[in-house]
């Protein structure tokens, strides 16, 4: 039995940044995101009955443990929920920079999940993949989903409620998405670490939690009403009350270079000119712009012109994970 599924990373605008229960990996905020259309991860799971342990390679390199550890994590929920003990031969692809703060994990974790639940012949709905993407990555059980995505942190100890949701189908409101790389260098900092690290010291994490189902609120209205410039507003205060909070830290967290700080100054020149944008940023230094579609020229244009900036990627609003092969298909995962 094998499977193939594709799924694209989600870029969040109001932002997940703390956990209410490491273990189960149950968010202490919710969060809205929007899936990406032109960049990919591709994973291919195949049973192999004479495996003792998964194996596990990305963009063509055998994996580190710690890498292979996430993956057999993921997998042995699938494996209880089957009644299976058969391991995995896993391979995954993504066409994009892995681990640079372009939500690898989000695509690499939601592709595993419904490839694994193919490969196992689970037929599992897309809630249980959500929860199942969650256990291991909290931004992937948004990517299951396509277009505009709310994730609920939920309240129950067990983290059934904590699951994403489809808000708004990408064809509903179709908006461009622009990624301008200042680096591709691996983060140093994890989300996971850098989470954990600032709720144990940042005397802001408290006011950063209270604070959150009011800006859910704003940007579920913005969206649902495709209101561009209150949309704009909230995403941009949520992704810098995230960073304000994990700078305040100890020691703080800085995950900004110097383009990355005149990305933004220019993304807001640009809005006060009128040109519809507005930037959030994850955990590195990655600028990604939001801009109505008429807009992207310009904005792509004046983005690749930042000193630092080395390159400019462009995507429309895609769909969620899907499973683009399985059982006795010949298919390979290429990049
Ligand atoms: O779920 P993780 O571990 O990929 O963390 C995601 C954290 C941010 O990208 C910074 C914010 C978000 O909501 O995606």
């Amino acid at each position: 039995m094998h499977a193939l599924a594709q799924a694209q990373p989600n870029i969040a605008l109001v932002k997940y940044w703390g956990k209410r229960n490491s273990t189960l990996n149950l968010p202490a905020v919710g969060s809205l995101s929007v899936t990406l259309e032109s960049l990919w991860t591709r994973t291919r799971v195949e049973l192999d009955p004479a495996l003792r342990t998964d194996e596990l390679t990305l963009d063509g390199r055998a994996a580190r443990q710690r890498e292979i550890d996430r993956v057999s994590a993921l997998l042995e929920r699938l494996r209880r929920l089957a009644g299976s003990a058969v391991h995995a031969r896993v391979e995954s692809a993504n066409n994009f920079p892995t681990a640079a703060g372009l939500a690898s994990s989000a695509s690499g974790f939601a592709a595993l999940a419904v490839a694994g639940s193919g490969a196992y012949g689970l037929a599992l709905p897309p809630a249980e993949l959500s929860r199942i993407a969650r256990e291991s990555s909290g931004s992937a059980a948004r990517s299951i989903f396509g277009g505009f995505v709310e994730m609920e942190a939920g309240s129950a100890d067990d983290g059934h409620d904590a699951l994403a949701r489809p808000l708004l189908d990408a064809s509903a409101w179709p908006l461009a998405v622009l990624i301008a790389i200042t680096s591709t260098r691996e983060k140093e900092v994890g989300s996971t670490d850098g989470m954990t690290h600032t709720a144990q010291t940042s005397p802001y994490y408290q006011a950063w939690v209270a604070g959150s189902p009011v800006e859910l609120q704003a940007a579920r209205s913005a969206v649902l009403a495709r209101d561009f410039d209150a949309l704009a507003v909230v995403s941009e205060r949520s992704c810098l009350r995230m960073h304000a909070l994990a700078s305040s830290a100890d020691p703080g967290l800085i995950y900004w270079n110097g383009a990355t700080v005149e990305a933004l100054h220019t993304v807001r020149a640009l809005r006060r000119g009128g040109t519809p944008c507005f930037f959030t940023v994850d955990a590195g230094p990655q600028v990604k712009v939001v801009c109505l579609p008429s807009a992207t020229g310009r904005v792509a244009a004046t983005l690749r012109e930042v000193p630092g900036v080395v390159e400019v990627m462009q995507s429309t609003l895609g769909q969620g994970a899907r499973l683009i092969a399985a059982e006795h298909a010949p298919a390979r995962v290429s990049a």
